[in-house]
């Protein structure tokens, strides 16, 4: 077979219609799946910004917790006066630091911020301290803290809502 009855083999008029309306099929199944997807509600499925946290004696005096960085991304320090929910986002770019407790820092690797274990900026790129989250105790006994609610400034953030005294 020569070259140009080869091209005309596969040029042929079917053929031609053939790859025409398989084209035509993908490109109404694509924008059907396209508006379908678009009619589907868009649905968040971050945690819930409140969580119970559970109860106070679950948290020894003295020390940070991480039993909710990874769900939650807080830690909890009970300490002298109550318990604190620290945000642990780093107020850079958003990373989560690292708690290193024997070293008295907090420290995010990503740029190199490095925090006091109140929160306050000793080196690095981060403007601002981090955040608390508002923390209170429930009808029912338990913590409970809500990451909506924020404060870093030094005086505030040391009393009410988001130092739960215990
Ligand atoms: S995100 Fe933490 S130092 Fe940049």
């Amino acid at each position: 077979m020569e070259k140009s009855e080869i091209i005309n083999h596969y040029l042929t008029k079917r053929n031609f219609l053939k790859a025409f309306f398989i084209a035509i099929a993908g490109y109404v199944v694509a924008l059907l799946g396209s508006t379908v997807r678009f009619m589907a509600p868009n649905v968040s499925y971050d945690p819930p910004t409140t969580f119970k946290a559970g109860y106070v004696d679950d948290y020894a005096m003295g020390t940070f917790s991480d039993r909710w960085l990874d769900k939650q991304k807080v830690w909890i320090q009970r300490k002298r006066g109550g318990l604190v929910a620290f945000i642990a986002v780093c107020t850079h770019l958003g990373c989560v630091p690292k708690l290193v407790v024997d070293d008295n820092r907090i420290t995010c690797s990503c740029h190199g911020t490095n925090f006091t274990l109140e929160g306050d900026v000793i080196s690095g790129p981060a403007p601002v301290p981090l955040y608390r989250a508002a923390i209170k105790l429930s009808a029912d006994g338990q913590i409970i803290v809500d990451k909506e609610k924020r404060e870093n400034r030094p005086g505030l953030r040391d009393k009410e809502p988001y130092l739960l005294k215990a």
